[in-house]
């Protein structure tokens, strides 16, 4: 069987050591190999201040580290009611906030019921839904950046519809814009700046909505040190939920698949993020991010700045357990986030 080196905090009763445990002065056997580990040996061994130890393999839990953030069947609905709602919003017809208000609460019941949900990149991506799938995706990331900003439920309920809607004014415009490949006529930039201010417009004019959505289409494009568009806000002037959308916005179109663009890794999106914080992003916005999107998903094989190959096998909002594959200690499992000397070099998978 084959052999794992495990952090003691992760022993476990059952398990079985694969190799005995020395005392540090003079090499004396505390415990055998081959012992099944209980819970009184455990304490033991955890006193002993030792970082890790080896144990046989030993049968995985079913039980996930990490939940998706949204379920397949309300993902769908989702892009459904999206659809439907800037079909009929082209249309001229009323907004029925009222279903967009109920979908924001499904999906926030969800995510609030399990502090395990973090966000991680889905691999399909059809091309003509992008708004819709994206505005989801928008939705679901803001709500997540929310929650561990200890926004309040009814906060988090505006924000989420805020998100749903932030890019409605894309509606008034011409869809092949958004999708052309390769450079843009400075035209063509204009027209697309100008999805924010028509939004706005569109959503002004609506009765019974709290003014922060309009706000939200507008501001969505505004960056920390006034680059952004349409009005050049800066920090201070930008609103805090504009703040987390336009992160949430950012890191959602870079990883997605489009037809002028291959996604980008959610590591190096993240890294990106984190190279124009806080220039472009707000820096608090941004720590928060980062603890609810786990870059690395399960199975993708990295290769390490000291030069292991390693398999991700588990990954949450606070760990990314990896085992080496190949390189020294090949079978050690251990938490990456709990080596900050080490980074990834490149992505095998
Ligand atoms: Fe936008």
């Amino acid at each position: 069987m084959a052999m794992l080196l495990i952090p003691v905090n992760e022993i476990k009763p059952g398990m079985t050591l694969a190799k005995p445990i020395l005392r540090a002065d003079d090499g004396l056997i505390l415990f055998q190999n081959d012992l099944e580990l209980k819970q009184v040996y455990i304490d033991r061994i955890k006193s002993l201040n030792l970082e890790t130890v080896w144990v046989l393999d030993y049968p995985r839990t079913n039980e996930p580290d990490f939940l998706e953030p949204i379920k397949k069947e309300i993902r769908m609905k989702a892009t459904s009611i999206l659809r439907t709602t800037f079909s009929q919003l082209k249309e001229q017809k009323n907004l029925d906030i009222v279903k967009l208000k109920n979908l924001v609460k499904e999906i926030l019941d969800y995510i609030l019921s399990d502090d395990r949900i973090a966000y991680t990149i889905r691999k399909i991506d059809a091309y003509d839904n992008y708004t819709f799938t994206h505005s989801v995706d928008v939705c679901v990331l803001a709500i997540l950046i929310g929650s561990i900003m200890d926004l309040k439920r009814n906060e988090l309920e505006i924000l989420g519809v805020c998100s749903l809607l932030h890019d409605v004014g894309k509606i008034f415009l011409d869809f092949r814009i958004f999708n052309k490949p390769g450079k843009l006529e400075p035209i063509e930039y204009e027209q697309i700046k100008a999805h924010t201010r028509a939004g706005y417009e569109f959503l002004k004019s609506k009765e019974n909505l709290s003014f922060l959505i309009p706000h939200m289409a507008l501001q969505h494009h505004e960056r920390e040190d006034g680059s952004g568009y349409p009005r050049g806000l800066k920090g201070k002037d930008i609103h805090r939920y504009a703040k987390i959308i336009a992160i949430a916005d950012v890191f959602n179109a870079m990883t997605s698949q489009r037809i002028y663009q291959d996604p980008v890794p959610a590591a190096l999106a993240i890294q990106e993020i984190y190279e124009n914080t806080p220039l472009k992003y707000n820096q608090d916005v941004v720590e928060h991010f980062i603890k609810i999107v786990t870059p690395y998903s399960k199975g993708i094989i990295l290769l390490l700045s000291n030069h292991q190959t390693v398999e991700v096998i588990e990954t949450s909002r606070k760990k990314c357990l990896i085992r080496v594959i190949s390189g020294f200690n090949e079978g050690e499992i251990y938490n990456l986030y709990q080596k900050p000397q080490l980074h990834v070099v490149k992505w095998l998978d």
